[in-house]
């Protein structure tokens, strides 16, 4: 059996959340990741992380989100793995950023042939779920099983172990 990859898009610093604005030391979606490898531990993580980091102020940032997603963009990533040919499964995690991934995911997505593998998606929001994502990376990833995803609030992620762990054994 091949191994389990977890990919996420996350960041630290400030959000909003409750309506709130606050500095996170760990971003909500990397909390769900570490919790993901803590029941695999066999699995790799990769974080997906921009070369050109989006801007640390919340207001900057989902301006600059907004401006990158009408555009398409695809920022450049650290060290995206060479091939993901060793990995059967993929949980895929990311915020949610204007009802989708933040556009770094589909960068990383874009760069690899997902024919015949499972993808486990699983998104942090203050109040969208997934938004389109679902359909987004349905789009990309052709061949690719996408299983029943893990919707999380963020504001709970923390209290979230329980039902990460049922929903990585569905
Ligand atoms: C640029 C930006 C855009 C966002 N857009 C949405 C949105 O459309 N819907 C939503 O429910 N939450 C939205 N959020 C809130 C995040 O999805 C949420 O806080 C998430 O848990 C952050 O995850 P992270 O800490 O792993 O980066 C947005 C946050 C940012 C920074």
């Amino acid at each position: 059996m091949g191994k389990t990859l977890i990919a996420y898009f996350s960041k630290a610093g400030e959000n909003n959340i409750n309506g709130d604005i606050v500095k996170l030391a760990v971003g909500n979606t990397e909390v769900a990741a570490n919790y993901i490898k803590e029941f695999i531990p066999d699995a790799d993580m990769f974080k997906i992380d921009q070369v050109e980091p989006l801007p640390e102020s919340y207001e900057d940032c989902f301006a600059k989100a907004k401006v990158d997603q009408s555009a398409k963009l695809r920022p450049e990533i650290k060290d995206a793995p060479e091939s993901i040919d060793e990995y059967d499964t993929i949980f895929l995690g990311g915020p949610n950023y204007i009802e989708t991934y933040p556009m770094a995911v589909f960068t990383f997505l874009e760069k690899y042939n997902w024919e015949g593998k499972t993808i486990k998606p699983f998104i942090t929001h203050e109040g969208s779920s997934f938004g389109h994502a679902i359909e987004d990376i349905t789009a990309v990833c052709k061949g690719a099983e996408i299983k029943e995803g893990l919707s999380i609030h963020g504001a709970d992620v923390r209290g979230f172990k329980i039902f990460i762990k049922r929903w990585i054994n569905k």
